[in-house]
């Protein structure tokens, strides 16, 4: 157990609001998750694409959608740490929601970038603004390699973007998430969804939050990557700043190792 009460069950991390026993095991058991899946899966129907309730058992999108499988597809040839199942559900919560770009921190090859801008593209609802140093994260650099040699992160990031069709949805700021959010907040009117993927550190996550939660519009979302058992400093960082905003946030929900908080409208 870590200082801000992470436990080691498997998924079960959001502890402040952890399940009572007996209580809805449904995702979306609250009516801030109502409105949430109702803009998800509107989103999504306005696409064609019939969606199904997420929870931690079965996927979320039936069968008879093409769309999902031509999306996996076109974006498999993409390096990318997050699995597919991760990359469709960030795809499916940036569908919905208010009018507003994104941002992600931590976008490497492009893998989680292309889902999000694909996500603007089949909206018209914004753009992604893809911050990373392309030097992968400090002191662990040689892990971000890609064909067991230093390309040029930056530069094949470029191209993925290209190649998978959605470099005109995607801004890049090729700078660390401080330098960066200054230039970021020049040019963006507000965020829809922050996706936070950068260095796993309390540090990092911290600084991040401290900076970037203010450009998240009401009705916004902050996803974070690696809310798990063995990334105690994400956990702590995020619990922290929630506390430390009372009232701005509703309830999170996680699926496996994603958590989303959702910022409520009305609120400080
Ligand atoms: C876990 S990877 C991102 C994976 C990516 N989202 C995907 O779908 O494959 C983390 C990335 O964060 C970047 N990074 C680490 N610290 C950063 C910082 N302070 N500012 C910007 N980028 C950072 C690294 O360069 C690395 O590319």
């Amino acid at each position: 157990m870590s200082a801000c009460g992470a436990s080691s069950a498997r998924g079960r991390l959001w502890s402040p609001t952890m399940r009572t026993p007996g209580e809805s095991s449904h995702v979306f058991d609250s009516p801030l998750k109502a409105r949430i899946r109702k803009a998800v899966v509107g989103g999504a129907a306005r696409l064609g694409l019939g969606v199904e309730p997420l929870d931690d058992t079965r996927t979320f999108v039936k069968d008879d959608s093409t769309k999902l499988p031509e999306l996996v597809a076109r974006f498999d040839f993409i390096p990318g740490m997050l699995p597919q199942r991760r990359c469709i559900h960030l795809y499916m919560l940036a569908l919905g929601g208010v009018q507003g770009d994104i941002a992600e921190i931590g976008s490497w090859q492009g893998k989680s970038t292309a889902y999000l801008a694909q996500a603007c593209a089949d909206t018209g609802n914004g753009i992604v603004h893809a911050i990373d140093t392309f030097e992968g994260n400090p002191g662990h650099e040689q892990n971000y390699s890609v064909g067991g040699s230093r390309v040029n992160l930056k530069e094949s990031f470029v191209a993925n973007m290209e190649r998978a069709g959605v470099a005109d949805w995607v801004r890049i700021h090729a700078k660390s998430s401080i330098d960066a959010f200054d230039e970021v907040s020049r040019e963006t009117a507000g965020l829809r969804l922050l996706f936070i993927d950068g260095e796993h550190t309390y540090e990092a996550v911290k600084n991040d939050l401290e900076l970037y939660a203010n450009l998240v519009l009401p009705g916004g979302l902050i996803v974070f990557d690696d809310y798990a058992p063995g990334f105690e400093g994400d956990v702590r960082a995020v619990l922290e700043h929630v506390s430390s905003n009372p009232g701005r946030y509703g309830r999170p929900f996680q699926q496996k190792n994603t958590l989303v908080l959702p910022r409520l409208h009305g609120q400080p």
